[in-house]
């Protein structure tokens, strides 16, 4: 994954063990397991919500004892093969020699950032190499997830000591934001980071993200600024976010908007596409977001409708795409060729069944239709997974289609 340093969570990503906020028994267990871990089991699963500090914490600690990383995460690859690929030097005879093994570093260790999403639906054999290369290992293997519960990763929570993150103390967030205010040489009022801090519920990345959008331009930040994070409730509407995307002067404010935005993300990835060519005048530039474009495309595929914690490396993507030159923005009408009705037209039958179980899930349940549909149908789907669904069926009274529809979904 590329690392963009314009981004704050990238720039003050945590060097050593200290700065990284909180979760101090989580820290202290893991090191041991590192220096002692032989004497314990060889793989450990450090498990825990989003943006608290676990990937960052391998990389820090690694850093400071001088262990070399080979790392792999869902936003590299996720299937066996390219898994084995990667991680057979570690595994076999051959890894100290051919791994930089030398007088300042201690060793190889194997990260396996996001297994969870590493080991997607479509591929379950991921999980089998995953406990392969942990049984085969020469060096410790270190995993990383949001959600150790789901059923896939359950077999590999056998051959692992768990080490569980929780959410960051709201004054911990406070204290690190203002020590990047300072840097940043940002006016910020106290109530103002503190509102920051309590809307991210412990979530650093998100804090530090929403610092960065609300400060980044003034060097100013009062409680005033920091209303939008009340309104910011996922009801920003297409038009508003294209209008938002295309003449977002950073990455930072770009990839924040669409956290908050409501849009459908495919629906929204062709539209982007199709309106490049008139954000872009320039080639090099335009070829340029088109990447960004394609590689935000795959993670959209990767996320598919239970990897939600993927969702960052969409955003990131995307959000590159519409900072490729900030300066060069002119406002534009939107477009919306054919090439998107055609596909819109080609899913459209699809889109009609999920809209119609959605509509019933909404009657019954009284939520909406995006409630339903992001968190309702993946529950459904999961118990269906399980063959436990019989009962949920009869009572929402789906279809033969539509039970057919959700048997088969991979993602929407
Ligand atoms: N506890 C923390 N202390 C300091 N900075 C943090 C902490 N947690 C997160 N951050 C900041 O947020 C960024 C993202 O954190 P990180 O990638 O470690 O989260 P994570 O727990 O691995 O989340 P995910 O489950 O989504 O992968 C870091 O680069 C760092 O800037
Ligand atoms: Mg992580």
């Amino acid at each position: 994954m590329q690392r963009n340093e314009s981004l704050w969570v990238e720039k003050y990503r945590p060097k050593k063990k200290e700065d990284i906020m909180g979760n101090e028994e989580a820290k202290e267990l893991f090191v041991e397991w590192l220096k002692n871990k032989r004497h314990t089991k060889k793989a450990v699963l450090l498990y825990g919500p989003p943006g608290v500090g676990k990937t960052a914490l391998v990389n820090a600690v690694a850093n400071e004892f001088n262990y070399n990383v080979i790392e792999m995460n869902a936003s590299d690859t996720r299937s066996e093969k390219a898994i084995n690929l990667l991680a057979k030097p570690a595994t076999s005879y051959t890894a100290l020699d051919n791994f930089t093994k030398t007088k300042e570093t201690k060793g190889n260790v194997l990260f396996l950032d996001e297994v969870d999403g590493i080991a997607g639906n479509e591929d379950r054999g991921g999980v089998n190499a995953i406990i392969k290369i942990v049984e085969k290992s020469l060096v410790p293997v270190i995993m990383a997830a949001n959600n150790p519960e789901i059923d896939k990763l359950r077999p590999l929570k056998k051959v692992c000591l768990l080490i569980r993150f929780q959410q960051v103390r709201i004054p911990l967030v406070i204290a690190l934001l203002q020590k990047i205010c300072i840097t940043e040489n940002i006016k910020a009022e106290f109530e103002a980071l503190e509102r920051i801090a309590q809307n991210s519920r412990g979530d650093v990345r998100s804090a530090i993200n929403d610092l960065q959008s609300l400060s980044e331009e003034n060097h100013i930040l009062t409680i005033q600024d920091t209303i939008i994070l009340n309104s910011r409730n996922k009801d920003i509407s297409m038009d508003d976010t294209l209008r938002g995307f295309f003449s977002a002067q950073s990455i930072a404010e770009a990839s924040n908007l669409l956290r908050y935005s409501n849009v459908d993300y495919d629906e929204f990835i062709l539209t982007v596409s199709d309106n490049l060519p008139k954000r872009y005048s320039n080639n090099e530039e335009l070829s340029c977001a088109y990447d960004y474009v394609s590689q935000a495309d795959v993670f959209r595929g990767r996320v598919g409708f239970e990897n939600w914690h993927l969702l960052k490396y969409f955003y990131n993507s995307l959000a590159q795409a519409a900072a490729v030159n900030p300066n060069s923005y002119k406002p534009f009408t939107f477009i919306t060729p054919p090439i998107k009705i055609i596909t819109l037209f080609w899913t459209k039958s699809k889109r009609t069944i999920l809209g119609n179980i959605c509509n019933k899930i909404g009657v019954k349940c009284h939520v909406s239709q995006d409630k339903a549909k992001s968190e309702f149908v993946p529950f459904i789907k999961s118990m269906l997974d399980k063959k436990k669904a019989h009962p949920i069926l009869a009572w929402f009274n789906f279809t033969a289609e539509e039970v057919n529809f959700l048997n088969e979904m991979k993602r929407f």
